[in-house]
């Protein structure tokens, strides 16, 4: 049975993502911290698709947890880098100890396990791997905050990999999943303002597709679900940075929780200070 390890898979989008890869016969390893969610997961998971399920207990911001992860990444057929979070506020008020460890997370952490992944499938003949990634890497859509730029970086190393001579003419394919607002505790869990519903999608939703554009034959580079991410993803690339960073829409873009909607709204706060980041 080919293996999948997926990170972050206790709940949100790697629950799901784990769940669409049972579906199609993979057997899992599901890493997250929470042993606990983990273990209820994996019990769920194995019952219902019929799959083996392991668990890893592991910080992926901890070295030492990353290099066990890193082992289990060697035997995988599909990885999928999943776990992530964001700081809802601006660079200049976080403590460097957040800012370090969401940076290992979201950076070092894929790095590391693609670059243990990549050469037991290359001589296995198959591999897939996905990167899940954020629209809000596309642009400059969250002003003074890192987690943008965390996730520009993890989606420019998956282009820069996948169009190299090696990986083109390679069995193994590297994808970006570069979402929009997902239903889950991401928000919440970051600081941030919940997202407007009609903006929402719902995990299960993306992870199907993910996963069906995942195992073709030719996967795409960089995959966006859904029609108007697909629009506002390709505006952040293409459309004039003084457009897309015209106060009020940057700010509201990029606001953290206990800040209100409007810079003007904000008591004792001048039109030079620089607008928050989520
Ligand atoms: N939800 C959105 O709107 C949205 C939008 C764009 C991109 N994304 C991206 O989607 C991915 C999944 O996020 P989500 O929405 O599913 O968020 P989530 O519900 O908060 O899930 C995050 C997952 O990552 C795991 N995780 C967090 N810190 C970890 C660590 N140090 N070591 C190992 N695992 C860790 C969590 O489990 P433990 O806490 O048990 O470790 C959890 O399973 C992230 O990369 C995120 O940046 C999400």
């Amino acid at each position: 049975m080919p293996r999948a390890l997926v990170t972050g898979a206790g709940r949100g989008v790697g629950r799901a993502l784990s769940e669409a890869l049972a579906a199609r016969g993979f057997d899992l390893t599901l890493l997250a911290r929470d042993e606990a969610a983990l273990g209820a997961a994996a019990g769920e998971i194995g019952a219902r698709f019929e799959v083996h399920c392991d668990v890893m207990a592991e910080d992926l911001a901890d070295p030492a947890g990353l290099e066990r992860a890193a082992v289990a990444a060697r035997e995988a057929d599909v990885l999928v880098n999943n776990a992530g979070a964001g700081l809802g506020r601006w660079f200049g008020a976080t403590e460097w100890a957040d800012e370090q460890h969401m940076l290992a997370l979201n950076v070092i952490a894929p790095a590391r396990l693609l670059h243990a992944a990549l050469p037991g499938m290359q001589r296995r003949g198959f591999g897939r791997v996905l990167n899940v990634s954020s629209v809000a890497g596309s642009g400059p859509a969250w002003q003074g905050a890192t987690y943008g730029a965390s996730k520009a970086c993890i989606t420019r190393l998956t282009e820069d990999l996948a169009y190299s001579r090696a990986m083109r003419s390679s069995p193994v394919a590297v994808t970006a999943l570069v979402l929009g607002h997902v239903d889950t505790e991401f928000h919440e869990r970051a600081g941030l303002p919940p997202p407007p519903r009609l903006l929402t999608l719902r995990a299960q939703w993306v992870a199907e597709r993910a996963v069906r554009v995942l195992l073709r034959r030719r996967p795409p580079v960089r995959y966006v679900p859904a029609a108007r991410y697909h629009v506002l993803e390709r505006a952040l690339h293409h459309l004039p940075h003084r457009l897309m960073t015209l106060p009020h829409l940057a700010d509201d873009l990029s606001r953290s929780a206990d800040e209100p909607r409007r810079p003007a709204e904000a008591p004792g706060r001048s039109a030079e200070e620089p607008s928050r980041a989520a």
